[in-house]
């Protein structure tokens, strides 16, 4: 195959071009600096850059997945983020080095008999390579983009050039908000669902996938901290074993799990800290996940040996990791 034959990506990818594709949100262009073609990657993947300060932020690919020659991946500002989109947005990064990482991909699409897409806001970003795929193949497929206005529908053109009427952009202010139920019940059972927005949207196709009957094949990706992440970190201290180190922690109610290892384990992986990327998974070797993040789904938090120790806590009173 001629992935075989594709050099590495390097550490450094450079910015080749940023554009100004809806309100607030950039798209940056990445491309190695000799020419070659870089990684192969499916619909779904994200990457990690490094900015110029340090901070580390994942994105994922939302160009077209067989063109080789770059990867494209697009910014929405936060301002009340923790900083890694502000400084994209008021860096001149054209032709500076970023680190990238990647591509990861934990949003894969499976292969199902059609497909319903359900994009909140930036959100569309994975979506819209997934779009392009089904767009070259046989299969059912919609797509469902909401935003608070028409301005901020990123993508909106590209989109609707792919799909057409399989297309349905509902800008807020207009429209309301998509009717996520009738959204469901136009979609024929077997359908797997993809959805990707705010916490809130997709709290609420979690739900309505939930109880549907029989229930929907879902698959989410989350750009934020879910609810659960967002509410209290206030469940008391506990304690961590890490078993590698030896080492016995305490962690106090307003210290993530993360930070506490991070103090003597500072080569632990991480990159979010919202509980959403999985780079920080950890096996659990004694002791309950309180699993607060947006990895693992509620289906298999019963069941699951692993914990993203920047968000999620100990359900009981001390618990063991394989650090
Ligand atoms: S650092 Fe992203 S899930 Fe923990």
């Amino acid at each position: 195959m001629s992935s075989e034959l594709t050099p590495p990506a390097p550490p450094r990818l450079l910015v080749r071009q940023t554009r100004w594709i809806a309100e607030g949100v950039v798209e940056l262009r990445l491309v190695r600096r000799d020419g070659l073609p870089l990684p192969p990657w499916e619909p779904g993947a994200h990457v990690e850059l490094t900015l110029p300060s340090g901070l580390r932020r994942s994105y994922s690919l939302c160009g077209d997945p067989t063109e080789r020659a770059a990867w494209t991946v697009a910014v929405h500002l936060a301002p009340a983020g923790r900083g890694g989109s502000r400084e994209i947005h008021t860096t001149a990064l054209v032709g500076r080095e970023l680190s990238v990482e990647g591509p990861v991909n934990r949003f894969p699409l499976l292969p199902a008999p059609g497909y319903l897409l359900l994009a909140g806001g930036i959100g569309v970003t994975p979506l819209l390579s997934m779009a392009r795929a089904l767009a070259a193949g046989a299969l059912p497929w919609r797509l469902v983009l909401g935003a608070r206005d028409r301005s901020r529908l990123a993508y909106a053109e590209e989109l609707t050039a792919l799909g057409g009427d399989r297309v349905r952009l509902v800008p807020e202010d207009e429209a309301g908000l998509p009717d996520l139920a009738a959204e469901l019940a136009a979609t024929p059972p077997g359908h797997a669902v993809y959805a990707c927005g705010p916490a809130a949207m997709l709290d609420a196709v979690t739900e309505l996938c939930r109880t549907a009957v029989p229930p929907r094949a879902l698959h989410v990706e989350r750009f934020g901290p879910s609810v659960e992440a967002e509410e209290d970190m206030e469940r008391g201290r506990f304690e961590v074993v890490l078993r590698r180190s030896g080492l016995r922690l305490a962690v106090p109610a307003d210290r993530s799990l993360l930070e506490v290892v991070r103090d003597r384990v500072p080569d632990v992986p991480y990159s979010c800290e919202e509980g959403y990327c999985g780079s920080c998974e950890t096996s659990v070797l004694a002791g309950n996940p309180d699993h607060r993040d947006s990895v693992i789904g509620p289906q298999e938090r019963a069941t699951a040996t692993t914990m993203m120790i920047c968000v999620s806590r100990a359900a009981s009173p001390v618990i063991e990791l394989d650090l």
